[in-house]
């Protein structure tokens, strides 16, 4: 019997939000949407040219994912032609793996009967990710905090913040295995206090809706911005100039390359057409944070 199709659509995210590593997330209003629908074999076919040098057979990631679901619950998922439209920006630290990981397990889950429990899913996901903060975002919309081990898995989801998003992305993609080689193997017992302390401050200040305290103490990680930051040309000019712009603050989106700026809601426009002009390097994009994570349409 041939099935209908149907289709996943899931968001980008932003990961980190300094110093929330590998643990904070963050919905954003780009999307990926997949069209599914059953074939001879396996095919995936990208709309946009950003994605063209993709694999678009069985060694893809989205059907990597599906078949690894699947294989966990010992199911088999018959061939289906993939078609992918996406205005995420590939490579560039906007979580663009972790959307097609997240749309993985979900189509999986639709062709395979699983009926995976949500937590099934985050688990899956930041397993595969190796990390949680893109995939439980993508996942689920909106903010989420992650505590992720072997044995125990905590995600706790926040509303939507009350900002706007400016992303600065520059030309060159960067993949993240390089830029966590950036890291080094051990922060002092100092550091990591001092890092912490700045995470937990920023979670209770988005908490609370407070974003001049929270953009604040998303300047002061410790834990990979000192690190990858050098990366960047001009990385202190554009925080000063994302200041003197209105900002709350200005970050390392993910693993870079691309960096995340929280502005006061409504100005996000306004913010990136300044950056844009005065940092031609960067394109830069105004968003919101999304309140949907992956959904099926059928
Ligand atoms: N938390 C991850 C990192 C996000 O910063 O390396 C990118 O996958």
């Amino acid at each position: 019997m041939k099935e209908a199709g149907f289709s996943v659509t899931v968001p980008a995210t932003t990961a980190n939000l300094g110093p929330g590593f590998d643990h904070l997330g963050l919905a954003l209003s780009l999307t990926m949407t997949i069209e599914v629908a059953t074939a001879p074999q396996w095919e995936v076919e990208y709309k946009d040219k950003e994605y063209a040098e993709l694999p678009t057979d069985e060694t893809n990631l989205i059907v990597q994912t599906i078949q690894q679901v699947v294989a966990k619950y010992h199911k088999t998922a018959s061939p289906q032609k993939l078609v992918v439209s996406s205005d995420i920006p590939l490579g560039k630290g906007l979580g663009s793996s972790a959307t097609a990981i997240a749309a993985g397990i979900e189509i999986a889950n639709e062709v395979a009967h699983l009926q995976l429990e949500t937590q099934d899913k985050l688990r899956i996901g930041s397993e595969l990710e190796g990390h949680a903060d893109n995939v439980t975002a993508a996942l689920l919309g909106g903010l989420t905090v992650s505590y992720f081990t072997d044995e125990e898995m905590e995600v706790l989801t926040f509303p939507t913040p009350p900002i706007g998003v400016v992303i600065l992305v520059p030309p060159v993609a960067l993949k993240t295995e390089a830029s966590r080689g950036l890291l080094p193997e051990q922060l002092t017992h100092k550091e990591a206090v001092r890092g912490s302390a700045a995470g937990s401050v920023m979670t209770a200040a988005i908490a609370q809706e407070d974003w001049a305290t929270a953009g604040r103490m998303m300047e002061r990680d410790l834990f990979h911005e000192p690190y990858r930051k050098v990366g960047f040309p001009n990385f202190d000019e554009i925080r000063v100039a994302c200041h003197e712009a209105g900002a709350y603050g200005m970050t390392i989106s993910g693993a870079g390359p691309s960096l995340f700026i929280a502005v006061p809601p409504t100005t996000e426009k306004q913010v990136a057409a300044s950056l844009d002009e005065r940092f031609p390097h960067y394109q830069a994009i105004a968003l919101q944070p999304a309140t949907t994570g992956a959904i099926i349409t059928k």
